[in-house]
């Protein structure tokens, strides 16, 4: 078995609103609000980074699960905004949080579908080997993609989720996991510099892909919609229940319409799918398990409850985990 033992969440307090965007770029409220149903996002401050944002999160899990980082066995954090290139984010978070000399992971790369997949990777693990582990979400996009191409800068913010995994006890249960991975349309969404390809150089500074998000958002949307949604049903009729049955659906939070389609694809009510895009923007691979804490925490989601958990990104990949609180 793996339960959720805690969870956690953090949001940087700097507020970049719909307006603000339209005071630096060619777009308005108006725009944004009609393509994506962003409001506000939330940026880092100087001096936070990827590793404080996640240890914030890890900090507030800890708490809610009433252990400490001493009890915690392995770090597995998701994450496309990593701290630096090598090593990876997770190993900072250990020091930070003063945890043992335990194992760490990065699932780097993955995405907006990455804090489902390191759930996965979780629950996998304490199946093996019961033991308590810490699974982080987070980016720290402002400072990583392009502030002056208003087709990507206005889609995202800052933040960090997380939540604790142990093999029972807790206030939620993993019952299944499903998910997937579409490699021939990994161009569709890609950072353009930064890697062996097309390493940071003077080059990339001089045409501006050092921080150039490739972004084909119709093609994306189309699949995300598909694939957060089939996931969806895949993952329950996993665990021999319907859709019917969940009480929250928490999509992965990058565009209100398409969170709506996949709403209705599900045959679902508003009040059953969750929504904070007009608050917090895209934050990746944050957005699912900092959604998940604020229901847990503003009562959307009580004791008895079925909950699914779909997500999807670059990669491509997508992922779904039914939850029964
Ligand atoms: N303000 C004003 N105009 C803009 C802006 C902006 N911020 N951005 C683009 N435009 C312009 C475009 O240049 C285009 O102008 P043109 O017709 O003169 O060429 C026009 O608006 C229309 O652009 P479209 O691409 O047709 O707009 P669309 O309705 O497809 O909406 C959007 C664009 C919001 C990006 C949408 O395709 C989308 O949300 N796709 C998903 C992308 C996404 O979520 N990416 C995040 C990472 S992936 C993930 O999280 C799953």
């Amino acid at each position: 078995m793996t339960h959720i033992l805690g969870f956690g969440g953090y949001s940087p307090t700097r507020v970049v609103t719909n307006d603000d965007w339209a005071k630096a770029l060619d777009t308005s409220d108006e725009w944004i609000t009609q393509r994506t149903g962003i409001k506000r996002r939330r940026y880092a401050a100087p001096d936070e980074s990827t590793m404080t944002l996640a240890a914030e999160a890890a900090v507030v899990a800890l708490k809610d699960a009433d252990l400490t980082p001493d009890e915690v066995d392995e770090i597995v954090l998701a994450t496309d905004t990593p701290e630096m290139m090598t090593p990876d984010t997770a190993a900072l978070v250990q020091n930070r949080l003063g945890c043992r000399n335990i194992p760490t992971y990065d699932l780097s790369g993955s995405g907006c579908a990455g804090f489902v997949q390191a759930l996965d990777v979780a629950r996998s693990r304490i199946l093996v080997d019961p033991k308590t582990i810490l699974v982080i979400g987070v980016e720290l996009i402002s400072r990583m993609i392009s502030q002056e191409d208003r087709s990507t800068a206005i889609l995202f913010g800052d933040g960090a989720g997380a939540v604790v995994m142990g093999p029972d006890g807790g206030q939620a249960q993993v019952l299944g996991v499903v998910a997937g991975t579409d490699g021939s349309a990994a161009e569709i969404l890609t950072l353009a510099a930064g890697g062996t390809r097309n390493p940071f150089n003077s080059d990339s500074l001089a045409s501006g892909d050092y921080n150039r998000l490739v972004m084909d958002g119709r093609k994306i949307f189309v699949e995300a919609v598909r694939r957060m949604s089939e996931a969806a049903v895949e993952v329950v009729e996993k665990i021999g229940r319907s859709v019917g049955d969940v009480k929250l659906v928490i999509p992965h939070q990058a565009n209100l319409r398409i969170i709506d389609a996949v709403r209705k694809k599900l045959g679902l009510e508003e009040e059953s799918v969750y929504v904070n895009v007009d608050e917090y923007g895209n934050t990746g691979s944050a957005t699912v398990p900092f959604a998940m804490w604020e229901a847990v925490g503003n009562g959307r989601i009580g004791e008895g409850d079925l909950v699914v958990l779909t997500a999807f990104g670059a990669g491509f990949h997508w992922a779904a985990a039914a939850v029964q609180f």
